[in-house]
Parts: structure tokens; sequence; C-alpha cells
């Protein structure tokens, strides 16, 4: 089962009061929702969203209690703007996304996000779309293969992992992939890291198009905030913090001209939407990373929506 990560900080930053409404855009087995719903009771409402219908069912079964305060919808958090205009769901008083993958997901060997366990290669959160690690391996050129183990692994022996998945296909499965990369280029004893956890992420990162749909969902969230509402964000990995990092930094600023001193040159009109609450991002205690190794590499970020001028 999944083990929700800094729920204690979460409830903390983001301060839910009875009767207020919140957006979970990765509701997964329903976790925090289930936290958020507990301290908005006994009419508060929240809307949840998640790529994954098999997640959906989970949180569904697991939040039934809270009947008409709870709506789950089967949507990409890139159009998290769409689905609460849909609903009327907005303004909010708070918006949670806990990025990336779930227990659940990794835990189950057939959605091929786990090298621990023999799988298809898939890695789709989402089993509509008809990209999978499978089809975007065998359409990309070695190059392209290399690029995109570099950009979203941070993978230093892309070219050598590239050419040697190229060489090797075609790989059916997840623990075949993990074998090839592991003999392309060794497993170093005592190392922290599978030699394959780069490779895997960055195809997980590519197939589901991570880092342009959490750019989306930021903005997103942005305009669906009530002035004051907070806007909470754990991430994972570093490429997804320093996006988050980034975007907070740039909408807490008036001027975000390229390197022209403000005010006297700026042309960007551009004006502060958020005020940054962790300056540093929040991580977990040692007992939590104890309780849940997974805590160890969360890292929760959250911005409040300033009143618009
Ligand atoms: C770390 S889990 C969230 C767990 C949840 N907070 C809980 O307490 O159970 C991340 C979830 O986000 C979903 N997800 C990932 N990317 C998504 C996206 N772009 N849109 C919607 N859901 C997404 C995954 O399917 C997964 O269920």
């Amino acid at each position: 089962m999944h083990i929700p990560v800094l729920v204690r900080e979460v409830l903390a930053t983001l301060n839910p009061q009875p009767g207020q409404w919140f957006i979970d855009g990765t509701v997964g087995t329903g976790g925090h929702a289930r936290a958020v719903l507990e301290a908005t009771a006994p009419d508060g409402r929240l809307l949840g969203l998640d790529a994954d219908p098999a997640a959906l069912k989970v949180a569904r079964h697991n939040l039934e209690t809270y009947g008409e305060r709870v709506h789950l919808v089967h949507a990409n958090f890139a159009d998290l703007a769409e689905v609460a205009h849909r609903y009327g769901f907005f303004p909010v008083h708070g918006i949670l996304l806990d990025l990336g993958v779930s227990s659940l997901q990794l835990e189950t060997a057939e959605r091929g996000f786990s090298f621990q366990a023999e799988g298809p290669l898939d890695m789709r959160y989402d089993p509509r779309s008809s990209i999978t690690a499978y089809t975007l391996i065998n359409d990309l050129s070695e190059e392209e293969l290399a690029e995109i183990l570099y950009r979203f692994g941070e993978e230093r022996r892309s070219r050598v992992i590239a050419r040697a998945i190229k060489q090797a296909w075609p790989v059916m499965t997840t623990t075949q992939l993990a074998e090839v990369v592991t003999r392309a280029v060794g497993g170093r004893r005592g190392a922290r890291l599978h030699p394959a956890t780069r490779t895997f992420q960055a195809l997980r990162i590519a197939v589901n198009n991570e880092l342009e749909v959490l750019m989306r969902a930021l903005d997103a969230a942005v305009s669906l905030l009530a002035p004051g509402g907070k806007l909470a964000v754990i991430s994972f990995h570093s490429l997804e913090d320093r996006i988050v990092k980034e975007f907070f930094a740039r909408e807490a600023k008036d001027c975000i001209c390229p390197s022209t001193p403000y005010p006297a040159h700026c042309t960007c009109g551009h004006r502060a939407t958020l005020r940054v609450i962790t300056k540093k991002p929040i991580v977990a205690h040692p007992e939590e990373i104890k309780m849940n190794p997974r805590a160890r590499s969360a890292k929760l970020r959250v911005a409040e929506r300033k009143e618009n001028r």
C-alpha cells in the first residue's frame, strides 16, 4: 500500500479549515486527500485528479465515507484549469501536487515502472496514452535516446547506455532492460543506486512528458487559487524540484525582464502572483524516513496566492 509522505507538514502549511475547498492533483490512493477531508470536516470539499484509473479505483474505495464531499476525476493535472472550471470548483483554498509514481504503481509489475520485478516496458500513468517505454525506445534513434537519458535521468553514461540498448533491441521487459544497462555500465559494489535507476527515471519522465505537464499545472494552479490560498508541491528528484523552485521564484517577482534593472527599464509588466512560504524545501524527519524510505527524497515547497492587484 502507498504511504503518503510529509502529511503533517502538508497539513501545517496548507492549513485546511472546516468548509474550505481543496484540489489534490495527484490523488493516488487518497492518503493526503483523506487528511485534508478530515481537516475540512464537516462540509469542506475536495476535487481529486489522477491520470491513472487504477489509482482512482482505490481512492474511490478509500474515500467512500466522505460521500458528496469528494469528487474524483480521471484527468491529467496539465488540464487542472479545465477540470476545475468544468465542475465550477474554484477559487480554492489550496492545491496539492504529490508528484511521480506511487508504491501501488511501482509494486504492480505489469505497469513496468520497476526494474525489481519482471514486467512489460510500459511506464504510462494513463493507459489511454499511446506512448509506452517500449514504443519510445523503439522509435528513438540512439542519439535521441542518449539525449533523453542525459536530460531526464542526469545519466553521465547516457551514450554508452543508449548504444547498449539499441544493440540489444528488441528488449521486451523491465528486468531485461535493467540487465542491459547493468552490463553496459557495470554495477559498482556498494553503490547507493542501482545502475538502471537513472535510465528508468528518464524513460518514465519522457513517456509521461512529466516536466512539461508540471509547468502547465503550476500555471493553472495559480489561476485557481483564492487570495491567501496555498499551492503545495512534493517532488522526488532534482529536475522537478528545480522547476517548482524557479516557478515560485518567478511568480514572486514584480518584474521578470531578462537581466534588466527594475524598475527603470521594465517592459514585461509582470506582477507577482505568489509569496514563497518555504524559502528552503521541507524534508522528512528521520523517523518518517525510517518508516517510509520513499520519503527520503521528498521535498515540499509551498507558496501563497497574493491578492490580485
Ligand atoms: C506519489 S503518488 C500520489 C499519492 C497520493 N498523494 C496519496 O496520498 O495516495 C502520485 C500520483 O500522481 C499520479 N500522476 C502522476 N502524474 C500525473 C499527471 N500528470 N496528472 C495526474 N496524475 C498524475 C500518479 O498516477 C500517482 O497516482
